[in-house]
């Protein structure tokens, strides 16, 4: 591991400490000393390998976009700590992960993984299943009318519409979506004592990656199941594409074709819930807001992306230096592991003025809650969609919107965002 600056333990605990994403404040003044006085530090922190923090927009876009340099297969992309590293290595001979998704892979591999969905998830194929995302929108919105003035908007709506059309979109059955919310919220949520798969408030680190093996394991023992359904008897769905794609001339292998069906049923509805959360929390706390994009929908496409920055609901991905580099003026070694801080760049107060402040308006808004590079996000249009056609919906039919209580946000440190929101609402 490389020398160089070192980030305060108490800054570093912070960081990595799933009640401050909870309570968020604490996190992002955190972020932005570390972005003011040592944008790219080393954390050593007990229990966890050093790695490197970066927190500058600049500078994460900088390694995102440089994929040859930075990888993403040689180590774990999520932070775990060195129990849990040394738990998955044993469990999985050798190798770092739990999953082979897209996330995992490096090229020459990744591209030809990516190559099978890409065209499936552009703008122009996802014009033909628009009518089929409005119709659950629609019927999104009358079950949260049909609730009265009053809902848990994170819960009963953001929560379960993306779910729903993704599932679709893939080709799971409406009756397994709980099992699909569950097993994403284990995967996602596994330090939060509300969403993890025991309800423990705490764990020692190799117990929770005890857990985490397991629900990846019903996870792979689902779609293995679907993926020889496909194969047997293809369907018009996203599953079929990835069940009979081909790789170097071979069929995908179920392990791999496990691991992309995994990536989409989590990646594909968690983060979007969260975003559409986010933009119905800066709403009901700003009336002229809401007023001024109901009357306005040409604000719409900015009230999205700036709910995308606000929440950033992935919140972190980790990659490991291939070869000996410098950035920033920091001199990495190969082997090195780093952080990029997807929250901190998205609130860098030289890329984005007043970065706390909810702007429907912000223009430009170059946030990175997607990410950037051969990795960027695949859903993101699909992402955007969901939520123009939702909020269309929305407001459409709602007159105010207001909050009925304290709002909370999951702890975290992987994807996050509101994972309750008490709303109030006046049908129109
Ligand atoms: C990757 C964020 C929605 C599927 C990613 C990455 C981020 C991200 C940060 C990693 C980028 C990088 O490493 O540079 C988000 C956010 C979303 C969202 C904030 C919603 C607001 C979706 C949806 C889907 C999806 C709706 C699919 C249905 C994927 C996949 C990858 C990915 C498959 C892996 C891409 C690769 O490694 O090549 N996403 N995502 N995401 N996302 Fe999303």
């Amino acid at each position: 591991m490389s020398a160089g600056p070192k980030i305060p333990p108490d800054l570093a605990a912070t960081i990595v400490d799933p009640l401050a994403f909870g309570a968020w404040q604490p996190l992002l003044d955190a972020y932005a000393t570390l972005r003011r006085e040592a944008p790219i530090a080393l954390a050593e922190i007990p229990g966890y390998r050093p790695f490197w923090v970066v927190t500058r927009h600049a500078d994460i876009l900088k390694i995102s976009k440089d994929n040859t340099t930075f990888l993403n297969n040689p180590a774990t992309v999520v932070l775990a700590p060195i129990m849990a590293e040394m738990f998955v290595s044993h469990l999985m001979n050798g190798s770092p992960h739990l999953v082979k998704s897209l996330v995992q892979m490096d090229a020459p591999e990744h591209p030809k993984y990516r190559r099978l969905t890409q065209d499936w998830f552009m703008p122009a194929n996802l014009k033909t299943i628009e009518a089929n995302i409005r119709t659950i929108a629609k019927a999104s919105v009358d079950k949260m009318l049909a609730m009265g003035n009053e809902c848990d908007f994170a819960r009963d709506v953001a929560s379960m519409y993306p779910l729903h059309v993704v599932m679709e979109l893939l080709g799971v059955p409406e009756s397994d979506e709980p099992l699909m919310l569950k097993l994403t919220q284990e995967l996602f949520g596994g330090q939060d004592p509300d969403l993890n798969r025991t309800r423990a408030v705490q764990m020692s680190a190799e117990d929770a990656a005890k857990i985490m093996a397991q629900t990846v394991a019903d996870f792979n023992a689902y779609f293995e199941a679907m993926a020889q359904d496909r194969r047997a008897n293809p369907r018009q769905d996203l599953a079929t594409i990835i069940a009979t794609g081909m790789i170097d001339g071979a069929p995908i292998p179920d392990y791999e074709s496990a691991g992309y069906y995994t990536i989409v049923a989590t990646a594909g509805h968690d983060t979007t819930s969260a975003s559409t959360a986010g933009a119905m929390w800066a709403l009901a706390q700003d009336p002229d807001q809401f007023a001024k994009v109901k009357a306005d929908r040409t604000l719409l496409p900015g009230l999205i992306e700036e709910a995308i920055r606000w929440t950033t609901p992935v919140q972190h991905f980790m990659r490991t230096v291939a070869t000996d580099t410098e950035v920033g003026g920091i001199a990495m070694k190969a082997g090195d592991w780093l952080m990029l801080c997807y929250i901190s760049g998205n609130y860098d107060e030289s890329v984005f003025p007043e970065p706390e402040r909810f702007d429907a308006t912000r223009s430009p808004n170059r946030h990175i809650a997607f990410g950037s590079g051969a990795h960027q996000c695949l859903g993101l249009h699909l992402a955007r969609l969901e939520m123009k056609i939702l909020f269309e919906e929305l407001l459409d039919r709602l007159d105010s919107v207001e909050l009925a209580g304290e709002p909370k946000r999951s702890q975290s440190t992987f994807v996050g965002g509101p994972k309750t929101l008490p709303l109030r609402f006046k049908a129109a």
